[in-house]
């Protein structure tokens, strides 16, 4: 697909086939995350590939709005150690809110659904998403990404509104 194709077909599909995403998919989703910007190139951003039945159970009850019956997750995590310092800390967010889009934006191209459930900043889904993947204190989830063979169509659109653009 050309990318001004994949820009308007990503949408948030909730329902997926119980069929499994291949690992040459899940190569291709990964290296699409990290070939995308950070910081200072700090590149603070590690990615939890969940495949286990369990796991994923588990994680359908980490936050109100993140019960969803996909075959793979990918968990996106901050990893603060490699932050920037101080201040600039928070930078995190956004590289790995990079990598999610770039993660959203291969799956469209590879014809699988996709969907962003945030975590952070909801303090308890983020302690739910640390128990259940073990993480470290400097380890922080931002989302979990469903990602599947979708089981629903939702139309390509364009939400492009004039007001919203400022030129100068
Ligand atoms: C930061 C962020 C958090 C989101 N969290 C959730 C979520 O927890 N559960 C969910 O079903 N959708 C979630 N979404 C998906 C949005 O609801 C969706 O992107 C929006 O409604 C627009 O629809 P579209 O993605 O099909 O264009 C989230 C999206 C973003 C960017």
């Amino acid at each position: 697909m050309e990318l001004k194709e994949v820009l308007k077909a990503r949408r948030s599909i909730r329902k997926y086939k119980d069929e499994p995403v291949s690992k040459e998919d899940i190569d291709y989703l990964l290296h699409a995350a990290m070939s995308g910007p950070s910081a200072c190139n700090r590149t603070p951003w590690e990615f939890y590939v969940i495949t286990n039945k369990e796991t994923l159970e588990k994680l359908r009850k980490a936050s109100r709005f993140s019960n969803i019956n996909a075959p793979l997750a990918i968990v996106v995590c901050g990893n603060l150690s490699r932050a920037l310092p101080s201040q600039l800390s928070p930078y995190w967010i956004q590289d790995c809110s990079a990598a999610t889009e770039n993660i959203l934006l291969a799956a469209t191209d590879l014809k699988l659904g996709s969907l962003w459930c945030g975590i952070h900043p909801q303090k308890r889904a983020e302690q739910r998403v640390s128990e259940i993947l073990s993480l470290t204190e400097k380890q922080v989830p931002l989302n979990i990404i469903y990602i599947g063979h979708p089981d629903e169509t939702l139309e390509p659109r364009d939400q492009y509104k004039e007001a919203n653009v400022h030129y100068l």
